[in-house]
This record gives structure tokens, C-alpha cells and sequence, in this order.
């Protein structure tokens, strides 16, 4: 998979995509992911990419040349152009696996202060925006989109499973988990965690993400799948019955 941030601010970008878990997936050679900088593709002496807006009021606007001209000098056959933009369809786990399925992603980060309507228009096939607040540009979320996708590409995560089980990878949150020491500052890890009894901890994490879920985010749980079990396990949630009164009855 291939993945272009194009950008006014390279370096905005290029120290978290060589670090930790994308460093190391990019130099495996398990994603490609480039950096572009859009003064590049600005035309002369001083290869201004941004402009005053018509009609006034304050703030530049991207100009639509430079992001053309990137976008025509990147694409291949596969590629989807995505533009950040806080107006865009927001970004949830659906839509990492939906752009991971992608092979070329070509990524615009936008300047807050806006880009020229014709880059929405006629250049970008989506917009996605990575939550209801306004960054100083789309660096910051192309990045947050990058890790989403990269970790969800085989190999790229250490252990196959891990990224089927976190948080949202079923629609909920994940529980709570615990390393050594089994007792810290007074707290105890629960001792089910260190039965050994693999069928009774699988029991108890789901309870514990499904109990995390009607905790946080209800909202959550109207579409989830759940199994038979796990209905029965909120119906006794919405009933008041806690976690732990509940988990080792659930089949
Ligand atoms: N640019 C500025 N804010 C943004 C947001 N929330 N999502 C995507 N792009 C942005």
C-alpha cells in the first residue's frame, strides 16, 4: 500500500511516519508512504501556494494550481484522493478499513483557513475530517488516517491479532488490561486474569468490554453485533446488575 501526504509543512509530518511502528513497517518495505511538498508544485520565483480569498475576509486560501498539478504528478490507476477538512465525513474505524483497502492513498492537508472550492469540487474523490474541532491544518489528521490505515495492513502490528482486538475492531470498547505487578500502589490485578483458565478470562473480558461500552458509550452498543450471550449480559446491565455479578453466569 501506498500512501502521499502532500503538504506545506514536510516536516510537520515526516519525524512521526519515521518513528515506532510506521518506521518500522516503511522500512520493511510493508507500506510506502511519501512526503510531497506542495511548494514543489507551485509555480514561480516564489512558488506561492496560497492567496487572499474573493470577496475578502481574512485568512489565505490554497490555491487550486499547486494541489493539480501534485495530484496529476502522484496519481496511479488505484488512487483515491483525499482531502482533510473538519467539513468532511468523519473518521471512525470504518472508514480506516474502508481507505485500507485502498492500494494508493494521496492525501491533501489543507490549511485551516481553507482551500479553494475546486479542490473539493473536481480534484478530491473524499473529504474526511477527524472530529468536530478545528486544527491549524490537516497535517496532524493526515497522520491520525496514515497510523489508522497502517496498523490494519498484515504484518505491520507485531502480533496477527492484535489489531482484531482492540477497541471499535467489533464495534466496542476494549476492557481493561493489566501487566505486572499484580499489586500495585494497593491495587490487585483481578485474580481471573491469573487462573491460567483461558476459557473463563475470555468470559470476563468480553463482559468487561461490553460493561466499558454501557459505561462510555451506549451509543455504541445499538450497533454492535452481539451474540445471544452478550445481549443477555446488557439486559442485566440495563437491569443494574454490574460486571461482576454478571460475567460468570454468561455462557
Ligand atoms: N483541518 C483542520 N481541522 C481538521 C479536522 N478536524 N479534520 C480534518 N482536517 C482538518
Amino acid at each position: 500500500m501506498r500512501i502521499d501526504i502532500v503538504t506545506l509543512f514536510p516536516r510537520m509530518v515526516e519525524g512521526p511516519i519515521a518513528e515506532s511502528i510506521l518506521g518500522r513497517a516503511r522500512e520493511r518495505g510493508l507500506i510506502d508512504i511519501r512526503v510531497v511538498n506542495l511548494r514543489e508544485y507551485a509555480e514561480g520565483r516564489h512558488r506561492v501556494a496560497d492567496d487572499y480569498q474573493f470577496g475578502g475576509g481574512g485568512g489565505m486560501v490554497l490555491k487550486p494550481e499547486p494541489l493539480f498539478a501534485a495530484v496529476e504528478a502522484l496519481r496511479t490507476p488505484r488512487a483515491r484522493v483525499v482531502l482533510l477538512d473538519p467539513r468532511g465525513r468523519r473518521f471512525t474505524q470504518e472508514i480506516a478499513r474502508e481507505l485500507g483497502a485502498v492500494a494508493h492513498l494521496i492525501l491533501l492537508a489543507g490549511r485551516y483557513e481553507g482551500v479553494d472550492e475546486r479542490v473539493s469540487t473536481a480534484l478530491a474523490d473524499d473529504e474526511v475530517s477527524i472530529g468536530d474541532y478545528v486544527l491549524t491544518g490537516g497535517e496532524l489528521p493526515a497522520l491520525v488516517v496514515t497510523d489508522a490505515v497502517a496498523r490494519l495492513i498484515p504484518g505491520v502490528l507485531g502480533d496477527a491479532a492484535a489489531a482484531g482486538q482492540d477497541s471499535f475492531a467489533r464495534g466496542l470498547l476494549e476492557g481493561p488490561q493489566y501487566t505486572r505487578p499484580e499489586e500495585f500502589h494497593g491495587m490487585r490485578v483481578p485474580d481471573v486474569l491469573l487462573s491460567g483458565d483461558h476459557q473463563m478470562i475470555a468470559r470476563w473480558r468480553r463482559a468487561q468490554a461490553l460493561w466499558r461500552t454501557w459505561q462510555r458509550r451506549p451509543d455504541l452498543l445499538e450497533t454492535a453485533e452481539l451474540t445471544p450471550a452478550e445481549q443477555k449480559l446488557v439486559e442485566e446491565f440495563r437491569r443494574g446488575k454490574g460486571p461482576d455479578e454478571s460475567w460468570m453466569r454468561s455462557a
